[in-house]
């Protein structure tokens, strides 16, 4: 429960999805360490993103957004090219707390923290512990060519 505002509404559907993920990538890409990652490294396409983070958050929440992407590998593709280390997962997190904190309180807003927090976990440790197969191998640092060759040798046959 947010108790600084408790008098704040819950999330109950697409159109509060909609608000938070626009407020949230409004305030992300204005962040230091995190906006040129989106609008420079990715070229992020914002009237594609955007959509795609609806269904993303409204299948989370709600299980009706449609949502089909791949986090993981969209992620991964980033880790040859820019940091995506904890600090930057720890900002995103804290920016999207603050975020649904400025908007929501109740249930769902408690719930869309948790499951964001499980999803940063998640795609950390995914990312930078085993390289995705799909990376370009000329990309790799020495050190993540390292792991990539001992993920391939791990792999079964
Ligand atoms: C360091 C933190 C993060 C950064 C810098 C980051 C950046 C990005 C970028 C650049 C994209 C690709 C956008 C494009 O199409 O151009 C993306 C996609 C996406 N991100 Fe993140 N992200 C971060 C953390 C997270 C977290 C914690 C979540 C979930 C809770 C998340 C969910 C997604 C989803 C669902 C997509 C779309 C994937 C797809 O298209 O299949 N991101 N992110």
């Amino acid at each position: 429960m947010n108790i600084a505002n408790p008098q704040l509404p819950d999330l109950q559907g697409r159109p509060d999805i909609e608000r938070l993920v626009n407020a949230f990538y409004e305030v992300v890409r204005k962040d230091e360490l995190l906006g040129f990652i989106f609008d420079e490294v990715a070229r992020t396409n914002w009237e594609t993103h955007l959509p795609r983070m609806y269904a993303f958050w409204e299948t989370v929440l709600f299980r009706t957004g449609g949502f089909t992407g791949n986090p993981v590998a969209a992620h991964a593709k980033l880790v040859p090219q820019t940091e995506m280390g904890r600090t930057q997962f720890d900002r995103w997190l804290l920016l999207f707390r603050q975020t649904v904190d400025s908007l929501f309180s109740g249930p769902n807003a408690d719930h869309i923290k948790n499951c964001a927090q499980d999803m940063a976990n998640v795609l950390f440790s995914r990312i930078n512990g085993v390289p995705d197969p799909r990376f370009d191998p000329a990309r790799l640092t020495p050190e993540q060519r390292a792991r990539y060759a001992k993920y391939r040798a791990e792999q079964p046959a």
